[in-house]
């Protein structure tokens, strides 16, 4: 079995994966939405210290396994550098105490397997990755064989919801709160810009619709429930038709079969519905992620590590540090 561990922002997790069947045999997440809440985002200090005391508890439920364990798998990058470091130390003294080897793993690779924690992995994969952090097209060959189709060159589209969010004095995270609030909303109420609509590029970009939002709440009185539902409307389907004028560009420019959907924010059914509808226009076949594994967990770290422990790659304890950067 595998223990591996998930710290690169505001979830605290542990999973123990079976190495032949690859089968989930214990997971368990403690998240820190309401202790950020009232910050309307991550406290990178706070999220640190409260990683110290959700991990430990954690491996305490799971200590029965621990005679079985071959390895320890663990998120090093990319992420906050200070909450990562919970993760990593806490591998480390597990790998010296149990004496098994280490397995670095890195969070959007996770995400990407993700795919595979209840279904058969499969590959080549064309991505559209959607968290907090990114906003990317992916075409993914295998663990080691990466590349980066489209990013953002600001925010992602996940922040962009916790930001509208902010605005209307919503809570954290935004993307729960946005999408229904959205259900009840008129999406045409509000006109706001798709973004890079006209540019040919193949990018995503969220800061000028988030300013639109910005100045759409100016000109409203948003103590009214129906004002609020109106603009979480109206933002969703821009940030939504956004990713989709974007998709197709790429599907016009390059010959998809398949693609799948990764990220926390792959939660919104909203954009589900949308990028399923032009999957079928496309003759596209669509994977998603069951919802318990959209948002941050260590399942897919430890379902992605148990396929660099069965090509026998592994990270010394010396080398293995925690990194905020994106990097493949
Ligand atoms: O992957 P994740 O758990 O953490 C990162 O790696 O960033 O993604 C969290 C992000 C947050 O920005 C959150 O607001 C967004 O995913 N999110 C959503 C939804 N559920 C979560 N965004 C839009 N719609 C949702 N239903
Ligand atoms: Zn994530």
């Amino acid at each position: 079995m595998i223990l591996s561990i998930e710290s690169s922002c505001d979830d605290s997790s542990i999973a123990i994966t079976k190495i032949d069947s690859k089968k989930l045999i214990f997971h368990k997440k403690i998240s820190q939405e309401l202790e950020h809440n009232i910050y309307g985002g991550v406290v990178p200090e706070l999220a640190s210290r409260l990683h110290l005391e959700a991990l430990p508890l954690i491996l305490k439920q799971c200590e029965e396994y621990f005679p079985y364990l071959k390895a320890i798998a663990v998120t090093n990058e990319p992420g906050l550098n200070v909450t990562l470091m919970e993760g990593v130390m806490m591998a480390k003294a597990l790998s010296i105490t149990l004496n098994i080897p280490l397995i670095a793993i890195n969070h959007l690779k996770g995400h990407i397997y993700s795919l595979f924690i209840e279904k058969e992995s499969k590959f080549p994969q064309s991505i559209l990755l959607i968290s907090g952090g990114h906003t990317m097209i992916l075409e993914a060959l295998s663990y080691d064989e990466i590349k980066l189709i489209a990013s953002t060159s600001d925010d992602s589209f996940g922040e962009s919801f916790d930001k509208v969010s902010k605005m209307l004095g919503l809570g954290y995270p935004g993307g729960p709160i946005i999408e229904e609030y959205a259900k009840n909303g008129d999406e045409m109420s509000y006109t706001l810009p798709i973004p890079l609509s006209k540019s040919p590029k193949l990018e995503f970009s969220y800061s000028g619709l988030k300013n639109a939002v910005r100045l759409a709440i100016l000109d409203s009185d948003i103590s009214d429930t129906k004002t609020k539902q109106n603009i979480a409307a109206s933002f969703q389907r821009a940030a939504t038709l956004h990713i989709i004028q974007k998709l197709k560009k790429y599907f016009k420019a390059t010959k998809v079969t398949q693609l799948a959907i990764v990220g926390g924010a792959s939660a919104n059914i909203y954009l589900r519905q949308k990028v399923q509808t032009l999957c079928n226009e496309f003759d596209i076949e669509l994977s998603l992620v069951s919802l318990e594994f959209t948002s941050d967990n260590a399942a897919m770290i430890g379902r992605a590590g148990v396929d660099r422990y069965l090509k026998g790659i592994f990270i010394s304890l010396k080398d293995l540090k925690s990194a905020s950067r994106v990097s493949f």
